[in-house]
């Protein structure tokens, strides 16, 4: 092999400069180091440029050092070794042992197996079987942090202490990482997955002795300000606080050199326990393992197995349970070869034999809902087994009455809508911003919110507004400032209720950058702000300022609650199944409410009985338990490889000359308008500015897109969306996505998503894209023009996005602010003499002229899937022409021979005289309540 140093070298400045991730940067450093070494022993057998060989290796092990300080494997010493043998030229053993390492890092044999760093390849082996029987394989690895200013050699006799508890009996093994001071410890949370707990020592330094870029990166904006002036003897304990905020399921120990009793009186919830000096090496041990035994268990799925091994007769419901009725036929067979026969072992409807029931739970299913109360930042959680769909209608059934006034997101889920008719809510759709150019909507901005609450309480309605409804992050993944919507409602209405659908978002509390914005997440931090002395001192001050203020400057200032008045009652819908480890339908509810014991938990009971199963399904649960357990554990490391796979897929489309052409990624700036993004950030990526930093504009910014959320505009290839998802990418290469728009279709990165899935993707566009350019070249000159008003089509002559209209009169009862009665439209449209057909073109002609048409019933086009008209709603002229202009195949509530069906001008005429207009609709007026 010709070695060719220049290239070799730019190469090597490409790997590191323009990877956004941290862990990329490890990754392909030892894939580097690796074509080096071999360089370099090929180098020295063929007489080659050593020196220049030896260069390439030193910057990459300069690289390294510092990242390798926060990682158990190779670890301190084993790179220590390596750059030893590198000093005393001894080529054949470095390249020996770098392809070694490299290759454990790998295929994370390291977690598996013991793998020695010993030159010799015997005494290698020998250690290895050595510590294969001391160790033995099979059992979940795991990291441990130590923050402690010792010597590597302090550290070898403490690694070799802590090796010596080891049992046959523990169910997890080990390995530690030490590291000198208060950052390098933030930088090893955040860039090693592997560690699972923290032992934090009482003393240490502040600042870290590496000065690597990309490390220091992953801590900016997390650094607490004024540490400086903390004494160290106090730093532990902040220390503790910061890695909770950033990691709250690692378990967190503290190692003490002042009076422990002292030192436990002040300690904040963060440590699980505190240990005097060095204490009991054993005691120390136990609890790392029992700590992370809490977060392995999985109560329900450990019963259902344990259920499936026993011997039962069954002489109840379920055939198909133990896999009877299959085993026993002639003809179904394949079920069971297909599936395998766990799945049926645990078939049950049994709720006795150490299995609980989900309706009163009291045992496995009661413990388990509590571990995912904790996991995801709940103080309750409950399971549904019939996905967010109904996980939405019990939290609106829990929390509404007949006539209360909702406030509702009108692009959420249909769940909702109907959630509304089911529970009588009067209801106050809420306008996202459009976002014309791709026929999608983005999420409604907090001043819109705001407006409706103080337009309520000027007309004295206030009291009647119970919850506000909005889904964080949208389909398209528009992500809201969850707290500051929070934060300023209650400054309106301090005890309104909040129910975030984040039916997309069960990933997002396990990342601290994503966690802030959600539910649960901003809950929490509220309800430590309202605590605070120096908020209160805030409120006080805003209080004064704006104690007369009229409508218009409390729109435009961010208004601070009242920390006394202020409730924290928020509710979250997961579909769990959707970014998790769960079976479809798998979904959850988080409940952070302060006042759910004494206003809500028997109507809540009430309203979960209305829509579980009393089979709920027993392998959907088994599966949130098991999906819980994951993200415990790791979670952090999968979320945060699902946004870097979402990073690559960007910086691959925006610098590829071909793809270019007919694809680009949204961008922030394309999905979000300037005034809700003070940070000023455009893109994550453009292919002149290179990476922004995420972590910026969601601090700062009213909205922020969910980066895993890939929206491709696909206009300039003339097809639309529906076509490109069905006829290229599904049809033709198995690429499976969910929503497009007329000129969009939607990629997401998940848990599962692999470098090579990646790879693929960006392989089949490339082919698509050449099958176009082949097809563009091809065309007749009549062939082209067409093609040229195709695209024209889908860039530039969209149809404008409809508001929301208003609700008639008539399901308003006489209220001057916009709430309107959907339950009654929706009841009234069953009785067909109220009702009629009005084709399109009449349609439009009636209302061309200003006659008022009011929907029956819901029409909803797929896509974009939100009701473009609700039951008792009036048509507006925008309405129709958005409807006439939409290509999409499937409009639910609309007949294309019939027309709409809307209600007569008597069922809606309040006061008719003549015709008994006023009668029918008293009459399906009563029938509706
Ligand atoms: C925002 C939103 N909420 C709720 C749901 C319903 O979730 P599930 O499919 O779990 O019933 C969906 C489904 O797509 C959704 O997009």
């Amino acid at each position: 092999m010709k070695h060719k140093p220049k290239a070799a070298l730019e190469q090597r400045e490409i790997a590191i400069n323009l990877y956004r991730s941290v862990w990329e940067v490890r990754n392909d450093g030892w894939t580097h180091l690796s074509d080096n070494a071999a360089r370099l022993v090929e180098a020295e057998e063929r007489g080659g440029d050593i020196e220049l060989a030896r260069s390439l290796v030193a910057e990459t092990l300069d690289l390294l050092e510092p990242i390798e300080s926060y990682w158990a494997f190779p670890g301190r010493s084993g790179f220590l070794r390596l750059s030893g043998l590198f000093q005393d030229r001894e080529y054949a053993g470095f390249n020996d042992l770098v392809h070694r390492i490299s290759r454990a890092l790998s295929s994370q044999s390291y977690r598996k197996s013991f793998v020695s760093l010993h030159l010799d390849e015997k005494a290698a082996v020998e250690e290895e079987e050595r510590r294969e029987s001391e160790v033995r394989t099979h059992r979940p690895y795991f990291e441990v942090l130590v923050v402690d200013e010792i010597s590597a050699q302090e550290e070898d006799v403490m690694r070799e202490r802590l090796r010596a508890m080891r049992r046959d009996e523990d169910k997890f093994i080990y390995e530690l990482i030490v590291v000198p001071s208060f950052e390098d410890a933030l930088i090893a949370v955040l860039f090693n997955f592997n560690i699972q707990a923290v032992v934090i020592r009482y003393g240490f330094p502040l600042k870290s002795r590496y000065k690597l870029d990309i490390l220091r990166k992953l801590v900016e904006g997390y650094e607490s300000e004024g540490l400086e002036v903390l004494p160290e003897s106090e730093r532990g304990c902040l220390l503790g606080t910061k890695i909770a905020q950033l990691r709250p399921e690692l378990d967190l120990f503290m190692v003490t050199d002042v009076s422990a009793e002292d030192i436990a009186g002040k300690l904040c919830e963060s440590f699980q326990r505190v240990f005097y000096r060095d204490e009991d090496d054993h005691e120390k041990h136990f609890s790392i393992l029992r700590a992370l035994e809490d977060r392995y268990q999985t109560p329900f799925f450990t019963a259902l197995r344990e259920y499936s091994q026993q011997p039962t007769g069954v002489f109840h419901a379920l055939p198909i349970s133990r896999g009877k009725s299959i085993l026993q036929s002639h003809w179904i067979q394949d079920m069971v070869q297909f599936y395998g026969l766990g799945v049926f072992l645990a078939e049950t409807s049994a709720t006795s034999g150490g299995l609980d029931s989900l309706l009163e739970p009291t045992g496995p299913l009661k413990l388990a809902q509590e571990l995912a109360a904790r996991a995801f930042g709940a103080k309750r959680t409950f399971w549904v087994t019939n996905g967010t769909s109904t996980a939405n209608k019990i939290v609106v059934q829990a929390l509404i009455q007949p006539g209360d006034i909702v406030l509702l997101d009108r692009n959420c889920h249909k769940s909702h809508h109907y959630g509304m008719v089911l529970s009588g809510a009067h209801v106050i759709y809420l306008d996202a911003y459009p976002l014309n150019d791709y026929s999608m909507y983005g999420a409604v901005p907090i001043r819109a919110i705001k407006h409706h609450l103080l337009d309520l309480k000027r007309a004295g309605q206030l009291e009647r507004v119970k919850l506000v409804l909005l889904t964080n992050c949208t389909f398209d993944g528009i992500v809201y400032d969850v707290e500051r919507v929070m934060e300023e409602c209650l400054a309106i209405k301090p005890d309104l209720i909040f129910l975030w659908d984040e039916a997309w978002f069960a990933f997002a509390g396990f990342h601290p950058t994503y966690r802030r914005r959600t539910g649960m997440g901003a809950a929490h931090r509220l309800r430590e702000r309202f605590r605070d002395p120096e908020y209160r001192k805030r409120y006080e001050a805003f209080a004064k300022e704006y104690a007369d203020a009229d409508d218009a400057r409390l729109l435009d200032a961010r208004l601070v609650p009242d920390p006394d008045r202020a409730r924290i009652r928020v509710y979250v819908t997961h579909s769990t199944h959707k970014t998790l480890t769960a079976l479809r339908q798998g979904s959850m509810i988080h409940v952070y409410d302060q006042d759910f014991k004494q206003k809500v938990e028997e109507a809540f009971h009430e309203a979960y009985m209305t829509h579980t199963s009393t089979s709920p399904n027993y392998q959907i649960l088994a599966s949130l338990d098991v999906g819980r357990r994951q993200v415990e554990l790791e979670g952090y490391e999968l979320v945060q490889k699902q946004v870097d796979h979402a990073m690559a897929l960007r910086e691959s489309i925006a610098t590829h000359a071909l793809l270019k052409k007919y694809f680009h990624f949204l961008t922030t700036g394309d999905l979000i308008p300037k005034e809700y993004r003070p940070s000023g950030i455009e893109a994550y990526f453009d292919s002149e500015q290179r990476w922004a930093r995420m972590e910026e504009c969601w601090q700062t910014d009213e909205f922020v897109v969910d980066p895993t959320r890939l929206t491709l505009a696909i206009g300039p290839t003339g097809i639309d969306g529906d076509t490109f998802k069905h006829d290229y990418l599904m049809e033709k290469y198995g690429i499976q996505i969910n929503k497009t728009s007329r000129n969009t279709v939607l990629f997401m990165t998940n848990i599962g998503t692999t470098r090579s899935s990646v790879a693929y993707l960006i392989e089949i566009l490339v082919k698509i894209a050449q099958e176009l350019d082949e097809r563009n070249e091809d065309m007749s000159p009549q062939e082209t023009r067409l093609h040229q008003l195709k695209v024209e089509g889908l860039t530039k002559r969209l149809p404008a996005l409809p508001d929301f209209s208003h609700f008639h009169h008539f399901f308003r009862a006489g209220s001057t602010t916009p709430e309107g009665d959907m339950r009654k439209a929706y009841f009234m449209a069953y009785d067909d003499s109220l009702c009629r057909y009005i084709a399109m073109p009449e349609l439009q002609r009636r209302v061309a002229a200003g006659e008022e048409a009011v929907s029956a019933m819901f029409v909803i086009p797929y896509p974009p899937g939100f009701p473009i008209l609700v039951p008792g709603q009036v048509i507006s002229r925008e309405i129709l022409a958005f409807i006439e202009a939409l290509d999409t195949r499937e409009i639910h509530g609309y007949r294309p021979e019939l027309g709409f069906r809307v209600f007569t001008d008597a069922a809606v005429a309040e006061t008719a005289p003549e015709a008994g207009g006023a009668t029918i609709s008293r009459i399906a007026a009563a029938r509706a309540q």
